[in-house]
């Protein structure tokens, strides 16, 4: 019977067969071990002289790093192997002999293992982050369809910018210009009238020509709105919404983050609530370390490292300056200079993973900031018809996964969070 390597533990003491790539193999002998992967997990296959069949003790020197083999034994409990089961071989076949394989435990630049990708993410690690994320993006949804949210996703496809229109790439549409969607809150803000509780979960783009550790040109990113919620009613949802992921992840992927030696008693401590400063609260911290920093700009990821070092749960930094915000950002009526929005920064020098804020709802300063923007009204009709017909106070936030799941993991670059990320400079593989 064909199995899967997590199912060993319901097998034990049956004859049974794998299939899987070989990781790892080496002969002492009379006794020779082969760490096969599936996919599913890691199972170390032991071959003996005598309780496996010549045939397959004597091939078992043709076998090559990543070939394809189905090996058939009988299950073990073994406490000492990865992942708690073996397999006492009987017999084995390579199905696919595999050519010498190019990633070797030596060390490889990382433009190497980049342009490998659709190999590296066979490896150990790569494999336990994109286990993470997979989890990750699980407990996001799950939060939101448990909250009694609707999942309405927006176009990629847009006539508009959203971010600004810096970062925008452009592509033929037929006989008109389309971009590509930077976030796809706009039209969350739209079905967010329709539906109430809203979210959208997509990727998004940025044509960012910046070579930085937390930067993707092709990122995800969810994106819930909720109507009648203010700034502090969506700082709340969004502190239950990461502590939500992060408690989560690390019970149901210690395995992977223990493999990634994450230390999760710091993940631990991440519940709600979060410490939140406001931003000339915070400005000045940042000025008392880094006296280049002018207040009233926004933040660089040093000047982010200063705020969020002080903390060990994530921190909200809220109300920062109108003028480094997007156009939507509400304007807090006791200091126009000032907007209802919010960042979360993650610890450990992380930074931004969250941006979000409550939305200006009044046509006539809406109209006035689209102005202010260099935008193009015709382009934001639809948008402005928001607040023609039953305007309303309502907030929202984008978290980015990838800054997430780098977090999580506790790893340095978001170029391994996502199975095939593009960067500045690379769209291969
Ligand atoms: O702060 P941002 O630009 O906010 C928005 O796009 C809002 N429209 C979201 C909303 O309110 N619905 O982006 C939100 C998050 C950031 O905090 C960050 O985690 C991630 O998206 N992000 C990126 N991640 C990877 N690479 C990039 N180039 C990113 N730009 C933003
Ligand atoms: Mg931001």
């Amino acid at each position: 019977m064909k199995l899967w390597i997590s199912d060993l533990k319901n097998y034990v003491g049956q004859t049974i067969e794998l299939k899987g790539w070989a990781y790892h193999h080496r002969s002492s002998g009379k006794i020779k071990f082969l760490v096969l992967r599936d996919g599913t997990g890691y199972c170390q296959c032991v071959f003996a002289k005598g309780a496996c069949d010549d045939e397959s003790f004597n091939g078992f020197e043709q076998i090559t790093q990543e070939s394809t083999v189905s090996v058939s034994g009988a299950v073990r409990a073994e406490p000492r192997s990865p992942g708690g089961y073996e397999v006492t071989a009987q017999s084995f076949k390579i199905l696919s002999r595999a050519e010498p394989y190019p990633i070797t435990p030596k060390e490889h630049g990382p433009d190497f293992l980049m342009s490998h990708r659709h190999l590296w993410i066979r490896s150990k690690m790569q494999h336990a982050i994109l286990r993470v994320r997979a989890e990750i993006i699980t407990a996001i949804r799950d939060f939101f369809n448990g909250r009694g949210f609707t999942l309405a996703d927006s176009p990629i496809f847009t006539p508009s910018s959203c971010e600004g229109t810096t970062t925008l790439f452009q592509t033929n549409y037929f006989d008109e210009k389309a971009r590509s969607s930077q976030s796809g809150q706009l039209y969350a803000e739209a079905t967010c009238a329709a539906l109430g509780k809203v979210y959208c979960f997509g990727p998004t783009f940025r044509a960012e020509k910046s070579k930085t550790r937390r930067h993707l040109i092709e990122f995800w990113m969810v994106e819930p709105e909720v109507a009648f919620n203010d700034l502090n009613d969506n700082m709340e949802l969004a502190e239950q919404f990461v502590e939500y992921i992060v408690q989560r992840t690390i019970t149901n992927r210690a395995e992977e983050l223990k493999a990634l030696e994450r230390d999760t008693s710091i993940l631990a401590k991440v519940r709600a609530p979060f410490p939140r400063v406001h931003y000339d609260e915070a400005a000045a911290m940042i000025k008392n370390e880094n006296p280049q920093f002018e207040i009233g700009n926004d933040f660089g990821a040093p000047d982010e490292a200063i705020v969020s070092g002080k903390f060990e749960k994530p921190v909200f930094v809220h109300h920062f300056p109108t003028a480094v915000k997007a156009f939507y950002m509400k304007q807090d009526e006791k200091n126009p200079e000032r907007c209802l929005s919010c960042d979360l920064l993650a610890p450990e020098g992380y930074g931004e993973i969250i941006g979000g804020g409550q939305r200006e709802d009044s046509l006539e300063l809406l109209l006035k900031r689209i102005d202010e923007h260099h935008l193009n009204r015709a382009d934001f009709e639809w948008f402005l018809d928001l607040r023609r017909y039953g305007s309303f106070t309502h907030s929202g936030f984008g978290l980015g996964i990838e800054r997430t799941v780098a977090w999580i993991c506790g790893i340095q670059h978001v170029r391994e969070t996502i199975p095939f990320p593009r960067l500045y400079g690379r769209n291969y593989p």
